[in-house]
């Protein structure tokens, strides 16, 4: 699919629940309403859906939250997912807490990759951000994903002034013995905690800064296609590398390839923008195969150029745990 600016719409992030077993401070409220089940996509019309947009060009598939693993039936939901035809790629973004007991699963059902949330090496600040989370799960979870095959690991650091931007130079140092791929997101406001979001984003040039300056310089890839958000470094002997992810400083709007669709069955054309067409309505009322098909390709011809951060322009609909990231 091709939108009106050219660009090529191959990928998908399909959030399977707006539910998580973490708060984080960035991410939603402490306190928190999900939404009731039955409004959210069941597995058959998941895969209906998908199918759909697979035969519009969809080939990448990546299943995000809230948290996708405490969703009921996730792995055999996956074994669905990998055999719908022109899918050639099905990963999934997690808090790592539930990995331990579902790498392996998940690996066994044709799942490719895992990226997961750290955003600190440091207990007593884990739990300041995530509110209640434990450290040693998402370490054994990693442990798990590696021990699966689900590599090579990606590891998503939100950075957030006042909670963890001073640990960016310790979570970098992870790359020098492993082979991950350590990735700095700028904070991006969104919803209800805009406000707290909006004082708190850090730019990636002062990351980068602040681990040159401790663990020296950073060197950039070769072969960098344009389409992923983070153009790729790495440290003086690493084996990992590092990126940096500057939504809001240095938007990659032009590189976009890619929608979302919310758990509710929302297509969601751009991560930052409001404007969504609903799919859920349709499918409910017995839209067909062709008619679906037509409202994605529909919705894509009309996704926003990019986002109105540097207008002020946030999108206040949904927090970041409703879209998926
Ligand atoms: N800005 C940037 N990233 C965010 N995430 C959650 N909220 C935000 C935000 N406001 C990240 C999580 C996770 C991914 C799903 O999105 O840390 O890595
Ligand atoms: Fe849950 Fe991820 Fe949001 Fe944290 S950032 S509350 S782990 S969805």
């Amino acid at each position: 699919m091709y939108d009106s600016y050219g660009r090529h719409i191959h990928y998908l992030r399909l959030s399977l629940t707006d539910a998580c077993n973490l708060r984080c401070v960035y991410c939603m409220p402490e306190v928190m309403q999900f939404r009731p089940r039955k409004e959210l996509l069941q597995d058959d019309e998941i895969l209906f859906l998908l199918c759909a947009a697979a035969a519009e060009g969809v080939d990448k598939v990546r299943l995000t939250g809230g948290e996708p693993t405490v969703r009921a039936g996730l792995v055999n939901l996956v074994r669905q997912i990998v055999q719908i035809s022109g899918i050639r790629e099905v990963s999934i973004t997690t808090n790592g807490l539930l990995l331990s007991r579902l790498a392996q699963p998940l690996a066994d059902a044709g799942l490719r990759r895992v990226n997961v949330s750290l955003d600190t090496l440091d207990e007593a600040k884990f739990r300041r951000i995530t509110r209640w989370g434990t450290l040693g799960d998402v370490w054994a979870g990693i442990a798990a994903a590696e021990a699966a095959g689900l590599r090579p690991v990606k590891l998503n650091s939100v950075v957030t002034r006042g909670y963890n931007d001073k640990d960016v130079v310790d979570l970098a140092r992870l790359t020098l013995e492993h082979d991950w791929d350590v990735r700095f997101i700028e904070l991006m406001p969104l919803g209800s905690v805009s406000g707290f979001q909006e004082s708190a984003v850090v730019p990636s040039r002062e990351t980068m800064g602040r681990i040159e300056s401790v663990l020296g310089p950073l060197h950039e890839l070769p072969g960098y296609s344009g389409h992923d958000p983070a153009r790729p470094y790495r440290l003086e002997g690493a084996k990992g590398t590092l990126g940096f992810i500057s939504s809001v400083t240095e938007p990659f709007c032009a590189g976009c390839n890619r929608v979302r669709i919310t758990a509710d069955g929302k297509l969601r054309l751009c991560l930052l923008r409001d404007g969504e067409v609903d799919l859920l309505t349709p499918l409910r009322a017995g839209a067909s195969f062709t008619d679906l098909c037509t409202l994605i390709r529909n919705g894509v011809a009309q996704k926003p150029w990019g986002h109105g951060l540097a207008e002020h322009v946030i999108p206040v609909g949904r927090v970041m745990s409703q879209i998926g990231g």
